[in-house]
């Protein structure tokens, strides 16, 4: 019995996720993540006209796609994704990989001088199915990320990144509250429930 309701669950969490799929067609975002992205800005407000920002791990572009619609004219969204990214009006894009120092020199001089208002980090290795490596990949890409945000973002700006729960987490959280005022969770609803995946907001960079 336990394990036919399991079944049920995962066959209902998999249909309900097949409704952001279908919904990402009909809207035009790349993928079904845009709607995490805008679940969590309807709540907590990060985006708005003017917002400058960096989109981190951005292909295929849902996030930079929502990003660059709320931030306007006078905003700006910078991406970055080892992957290549078709173009996405108002948005400025670099491929390469994140981990290396040549390519964050590159995004750093695609900034400029200019401090940033939010970095938005969705980036996640791919998963080779072994769990403790892929959770260590994973944590390596959000500190190297949070490096990031805490050198390029305004005092009082907001940092929003995808990371897994397991070994190291803790300690990532409290390196966390160390750099900003707050840091919630934020598990949206097209995240699917059986992911381990969670985001953390720090909000108001020290
Ligand atoms: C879940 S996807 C991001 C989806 C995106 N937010 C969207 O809405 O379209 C994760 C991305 O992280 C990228 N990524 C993984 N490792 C990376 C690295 N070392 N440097 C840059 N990007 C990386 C992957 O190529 C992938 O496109």
């Amino acid at each position: 019995m336990a394990a036919r309701s399991k079944s049920s669950k995962a066959w209902l969490n998999e249909h309900v996720n097949d409704h952001y799929v279908h919904q990402a067609q009909k809207d035009g975002y790349r993928a079904r993540a845009a709607y995490k992205l805008l679940e969590i800005n309807e709540k907590d407000r990060l985006i708005q006209p003017g917002t400058v920002l960096a989109d981190l791990g951005s292909a295929p572009g849902s996030w930079s796609q929502v990003a660059a619609e709320l931030a306007g004219e006078k905003g700006a969204v910078f991406a970055l994704d080892i992957l290549p990214m078709e173009p996405i009006a108002g948005v400025s894009f670099i491929q390469g990989d994140f981990r290396e120092d040549e390519v964050l020199a590159q995004f750093e001089s695609l900034l400029g001088d200019r401090l940033l208002d939010l970095v938005i980090c969705d980036m996640a290795p791919n998963m080779s199915g072994h769990a403790v490596t892929d959770q260590a990949k994973s944590l390596y890409l959000c500190k190297l990320a949070l490096d990031f945000a805490r050198n390029h973002l305004k005092t009082n700006g907001h940092f929003l990144v995808k990371v897994f729960q397991g070994a190291g987490y803790t300690e990532f959280l409290a390196e966390m509250r160390a750099a900003f005022s707050s840091v919630q969770t934020r598990k949206p609803g097209a995240s699917r429930n059986r992911s381990s995946e969670i985001y953390l907001l720090g909000r108001n960079k020290r």
